[in-house]
């Protein structure tokens, strides 16, 4: 197994591999051999598309295990912000056989949109599984929610990191979820080694809304790494 890391971004990458999470500082993942600084072009997504590295999560090893568990038996999954579709293929995994998953990202950030790279790697790693149904929707989830009408029994809150964008967010997609469904929040929390701060959107977001004690409604049921995860009291 050929292990890569790029230096200062916190991935190691193992090419023969589908996919990479995020290792924490002081994290061994094996026989690691550092890319030099010049490789830094390896994370443009052509080159995931290319093969030449795995698809890169923004999430934790165990953030990873945490969605797929949290999707376990779920009907109608909801995420917002796919990047390169590592969350997206966790979710798909642990969700309902007949389940269906929508995936929610303009992908607005390619660098040759007419290409769209991250949007051809998504596909490619949520292809990964073929359990449920997917559906895409390349808009910002401030559009995708005009003419939403389905109950959602998870949804992972992954897109604009701004306060103001992660609260909308929440105002446009939390009462869509049903009593005894599940919100997770991405990057929303400070822990040990890890790449938040208090500055972050999510944080502040959740700091400020759910312990507060002002979301009456919601019981916080899990706290790991970045996560932050809210369940709607039945
Ligand atoms: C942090 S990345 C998502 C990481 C991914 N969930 C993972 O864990 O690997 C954020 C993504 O959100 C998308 N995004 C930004 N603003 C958005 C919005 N308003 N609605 C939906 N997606 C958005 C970006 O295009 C980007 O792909």
């Amino acid at each position: 197994m050929k292990l890569v890391r790029l230096q200062g971004t916190g991935f190691d990458l193992e090419t023969s591999v589908k996919y990479a999470v995020v290792s924490l500082p002081g994290e061994s993942s094996g026989a690691v051999q550092d890319a030099s600084k010049d490789k830094a072009w390896l994370r443009h997504s052509v080159c995931a598309f290319l093969g030449l590295r795995p698809a890169l999560a923004q999430h934790t090893a165990a953030e990873h295990t945490a969605f797929r568990k949290w999707a376990e038996g779920c009907k109608c999954v909801v995420e917002i912000g796919v990047a390169e579709g590592v969350s997206a293929l966790a979710l798909r995994e642990g969700m309902a056989e007949d389940g269906t998953l929508y995936l929610i990202d303009p992908f607005h950030l390619s660098r040759i949109p007419a290409l769209n790279f991250i949007k051809r790697v998504a596909q490619r790693t949520v292809d990964g599984s073929s359990h449920g149904k997917v559906v895409w929707i390349e808009k910002f989830s401030q559009d995708a929610v005009r003419g939403w009408k389905e109950s959602i029994d998870l949804i992972l809150i992954d897109g604009d990191h701004a306060e103001a964008a992660v609260e909308q967010d929440w105002k446009d997609w939390g009462g869509f979820v049903k009593p005894g469904g599940t919100a997770i929040f991405h990057d929303a929390r400070i822990f040990d080694r890890g790449w938040t701060s208090p500055n972050y959107g999510p944080v502040k977001f959740v700091d400020r809304f759910f312990r507060s004690g002002e979301a009456s409604e919601w019981t916080i049921v899990e706290e790991l790494h970045s996560l932050f995860v809210v369940r709607r009291n039945k």
